[in-house]
């Protein structure tokens, strides 16, 4: 199957997907604090997405995942699924808002420090793995390929001795969660697929303190790292336009880019 371009309409359709994702992110912020279970935070956002944004959350029975939200707390690498832990000061946690609007799916994610003093490493984590999102996201534009977005952001994360995570990737999105292409996060400039106006996908670089190995938990869905270092992520939603891009799932207060020209 190729890549898709979106019409106008569609287009439209995943604007209102992506705002709403990121919206679901600004509301839930001021709950990742101690002692909040992530399924409280799982329900808070599953509430908020039937209820007041009159959507669906994508991932609730998405191939047997059994949550509205994924939150993946220090050494969980993605997919964690809400329950009964309890988070504490000093706990990192990313959640992985997918929302379903009018056919179209929004998908978002962000870092979350639990409590006001993270370790060093794990605040030089978040922010270098944001970094990595953001020089993908500006690789973005017709005629650049594929692999300019993973080597961008793998560059970055090796040049500060942490490592990419291979075996998950970004992904064109739609009236499909998932479809083609696969946007990896690691790779060669020039190789892989032309991006073309119209295209439709996320960047979600999953960067590790440590080794890039990961494996996947008995419950089928959480992906930790092998060594149990910390790992982070962030993810966009991106439409490619004319001349560049547009984050659909840009939250309010958030500078595209701002992070990244300062390393240039
Ligand atoms: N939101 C995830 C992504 O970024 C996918 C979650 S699938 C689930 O692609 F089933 F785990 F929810
Ligand atoms: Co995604
Ligand atoms: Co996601």
């Amino acid at each position: 199957m190729s890549i898709s371009i979106k019409t106008a309409d569609e287009i439209e359709k995943m604007r209102v997907a992506g705002r709403l994702a990121a919206q679901v992110l600004e509301m839930i912020a001021p709950y990742v604090k101690p002692n909040i279970t992530t399924d409280e935070l799982n329900q808070i956002c599953h509430d908020y997405i039937v209820n007041v944004q009159q959507a669906i959350p994508a991932p609730l029975n998405y191939n047997g995942f059994p949550k509205s939200i994924c939150t993946s707390v220090n050494h969980q690498v993605c997919h964690g699924i809400p329950g009964s832990r309890i988070l504490k000061e000093g706990d990192i946690v990313n959640i992985d808002i997918t929302v379903l609007k009018d056919g179209y799916h929004g998908d978002t994610s962000e870092m979350f420090m639990v409590g006001n003093k993270p370790s060093i490493l794990a605040n030089r984590l978040i922010k270098v793995t944001l970094e990595c999102l953001y020089l993908g996201i500006e690789q973005v534009k017709p005629g650049n390929h594929f692999g300019d977005i993973g080597f961008a952001i793998q560059q970055h994360a090796e040049k500060n001795r942490f490592s990419v995570v291979r075996e998950y990737c970004g992904h064109g999105i739609g009236r499909i969660f998932h479809e083609p292409p696969n946007v990896l996060h690691y790779g060669e400039k020039g190789t892989g697929e032309e991006i073309k106006p119209g295209m439709i996908f996320t960047i979600e670089p999953m960067i590790n303190a440590g080794k890039r190995f990961v494996k996947l938990l008995p419950d089928k869905w959480t992906v930790v790292t092998k060594d149990h270092s910390l790992s982070a992520q962030w993810e966009h939603t991106i439409l490619v336009t004319d001349s560049g891009f547009q984050v659909l799932t840009r939250r309010e207060n958030e500078m595209i880019g701002s992070i990244s020209k300062k390393l240039i």
